[in-house]
């Protein structure tokens, strides 16, 4: 085991790291090797005898964590405690909305890098507004939806351009994105983020106009102005441009397109102010598929509304739906996998396409090697001051082709340009 001297830096705090998918980043953390580099590593969370049973779980692990330090999500003196022993800050600690600010604003202030799995889009806006001045003071990168959402989306936009770039000179001018087959479940961090999300933004309809707007997070000091252009939408079953398959609503677009506009609005709009983005689930050809995408859009539909009204929900969640810290069996992750399409034409109409793949369940197997990768990013790959400077970035605006790398020669998770 490495050893480390009081007031030294751990490269990556976890913190969180008793959830159902903070235990499998540190696991993946443990056994991740680390090219002979020096790597220093913590638990953190606040229950101490969780804390202290996961590191002993860990300890026959090749780079088991040097500490399990503690801190309540709530409690601003311990979080800028834990800040201080950390360079990179991984944080799984949500509902992010109910959770998430203080380890945020300590991060900010003290200039340490940070990165999560939030979903919660109407709380990295409230962060990029209240935390940003204090991010670009300190130097602190902040790099939020770094799981399921909005990973493949959103480096696969930034994979495909560089080609399209590579190929054709120019950008494409749209691009769609397809959920063409997954199989994995939900925990009960996923459900209570979710759920939290969907009740607050139906009590406050002014937050709730903004985040309609698929530019929601084009917000903050360095992002430019949103464009004009009106975005498509997969709202309603619909066919596919490519083949006539028919496609159904994905749950998680209007996170991850948010997430995708965001990182054109920080580059300054390189696709053109005309770039448009979809997502949608493919449902299949012919009959069957129409079957599908009728079922999933109702179905989509009927859980949302499940989920807003008080008595459902309380019976979804006491008899339907995993509770806090449960989620899918090691055997469901294991057997779990995502492929996921995105493509677009030139302007000669020539087609270019590119897959993004995962070999374990995409909620969580895939999920957390995404985001333990991510800090590892952070922590190694990421330049200075002056190459990447302190506020709220997006994965691709910060580590693109670095963390597309790292992704395809460590974990399961690749990206391959492919036919359109
Ligand atoms: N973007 C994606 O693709 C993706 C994928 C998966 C999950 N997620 C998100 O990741 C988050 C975690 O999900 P999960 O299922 O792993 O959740 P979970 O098992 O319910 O865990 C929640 C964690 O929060 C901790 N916590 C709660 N209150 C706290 C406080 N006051 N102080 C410190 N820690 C506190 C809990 O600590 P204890 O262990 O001590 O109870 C636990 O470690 C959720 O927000 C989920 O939506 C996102």
């Amino acid at each position: 085991m490495s050893t480390i001297s009081q007031g030294d830096r751990y490269d990556v705090v976890l913190y969180g790291a008793t959830s159902f998918v903070g235990a499998l980043i540190a696991e993946h953390l443990a056994r991740s090797p680390q090219e002979g580099r020096p790597f220093t590593w913590a638990l953190a969370g606040r229950a101490p005898a969780k804390l202290e049973a996961l590191r002993a779980a860990l300890a026959a692990a090749p780079h088991p964590p040097t500490a399990a330090l503690v801190a309540d999500a709530h409690d601003p003196e311990a979080l800028r405690a834990l800040c201080g022993r950390a360079r990179v800050v991984l944080s799984t600690v949500g509902p992010y909305a109910q959770h998430g600010e203080g380890l945020v604003r300590a991060c900010a202030e003290l200039g340490v890098d940070y990165c999560d799995l939030t979903g919660e889009v109407h709380w990295v806006r409230r962060m990029i507004e209240r935390h940003e001045a204090a991010a670009a003071a300190s130097g602190a990168r902040l790099v939020m939806c770094c799981g399921f959402d909005s990973l493949p989306s959103d480096l696969g936009v930034d994979a495909l351009q560089r080609e399209a770039q590579r190929r054709f000179g120019a950008p494409l001018g749209a691009i769609r994105y397809t959920l063409d087959a997954a199989r994995g479940g939900f925990s009960g961090g996923t459900v209570a983020s979710l759920t939290g999300a969907l009740v607050e933004l139906a009590g406050d309809p002014a937050q709730r106009r903004l985040m309609a707007s698929p530019y929601a997070l084009c917000v903050g000091s360095r992002s430019s102005p949103a464009p004009a252009t009106r975005q498509p939408a997969v709202r309603r079953p619909a066919r596919d441009p490519r083949d006539g398959a028919w496609l159904a609503p994905f749950l998680m677009a209007d996170i991850n397109t948010r997430v995708v506009h965001r990182t054109h609005a920080l580059r300054a709009h390189p696709y053109g102010a005309s770039f448009t983005y979809s997502e949608a689930t493919r449902a299949g050809r012919g009959a069957g598929g129409w079957l599908i995408a009728q079922a999933l859009t109702l179905g989509l539909g009927a859980l949302g509304a499940a989920l807003l009204w008080a008595p459902t929900r309380r019976a979804l969640t006491r008899w339907a739906l995993p509770r806090p810290g449960e989620g899918p069996s090691a055997r469901e992750r294991e057997a779990g996998f995502f492929v996921v399409s995105l493509w677009g034409e030139a302007p000669s109409g020539e087609r270019l396409g590119l897959r993004v793949q995962g070999d374990r369940d995409p909620g969580y197997g895939a999920t957390a090697q995404m985001c333990a990768e991510a800090a590892l990013c952070l922590a190694f790959d990421v330049g200075g001051a002056s190459e990447a400077p302190g506020g709220f970035w997006t994965p691709a605006a910060l580590m693109g082709e670095a963390l597309v790398g790292r992704l395809g020669a460590r974990t399961g998770v690749r990206f391959e340009v492919v036919g359109g």
